[in-house]
């Protein structure tokens, strides 16, 4: 769906389809430039960052693989749980692999810091991040993404796969949402 489709909920479009079709391509040269002559392997985070996958796996000019890994830092709300679940894990053995962790938002940093500890005991040949967003403001460990489409102020946002109750993941554009939502 468009923002209009959703206009009372959002307060502000950030990022439009377009912006974000634009800026995951450029992510995209940039990451075939960095692991040219290597194989790598996408893990994407779900179920957040299927939308992410989906659009930068294909800007990649080259082949790649891709596995899906499940963990859960939050309730159901806007606020982290704090406690970071292993949902689903790789079907992949990673030893000797190039992972390039794909996620759409970096927040508190827990659960990336959590996962990165977690992949980097498996003899993995190298573990990066590339996520579309990052709220500094709100980062309480210690992450430092390879790739970063935007950084945004520490708001609450929604669409293309961010959710809030598991609504507005299919939000084409990403979008702050209005207070009145959630409270
Ligand atoms: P972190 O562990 O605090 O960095 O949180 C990471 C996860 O929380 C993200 O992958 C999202 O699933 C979720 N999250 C954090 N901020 C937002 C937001 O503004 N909107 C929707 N989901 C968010
Ligand atoms: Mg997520």
């Amino acid at each position: 769906m468009d923002a209009s489709h959703a206009e009372q909920d959002l307060v502000n479009v950030l990022f439009t389809e377009a912006q974000i079709t634009a800026r995951l391509q450029e992510m995209a040269d940039e990451i075939a430039a960095d692991y040219e002559g290597k194989d790598l392997l996408l893990v994407g985070i779900l179920r957040g960052a299927v939308m992410v996958m989906a659009d930068l796996s294909r800007a990649l000019p080259r082949h790649v693989e891709m596995d899906w890994i499940a963990i859960s830092s939050y309730g159901s709300g806007t606020k982290s749980s704090g406690v970071v679940r292993l949902i689903k894990d790789l079907d992949t053995d990673i030893s000797n692999r190039h992972v390039l962790v794909v996620d759409e938002i970096i927040d508190t940093g827990l659960t990336l810091s959590w996962l990165v500890n977690s992949l980097g005991s498996r003899n993995a040949a190298s573990v990066e991040i590339a996520t579309l967003l990052r709220k500094p403001d709100a980062l309480t460990m210690p992450v430092e993404p390879k790739y970063v489409g935007w950084d945004i102020p520490n708001e609450f946002v929604v669409g293309y796969g961010l959710d809030y109750r598991e609504k507005y993941r299919n939000l084409r554009d990403i979008a702050t949402l209005s207070p009145h939502v959630y409270s």
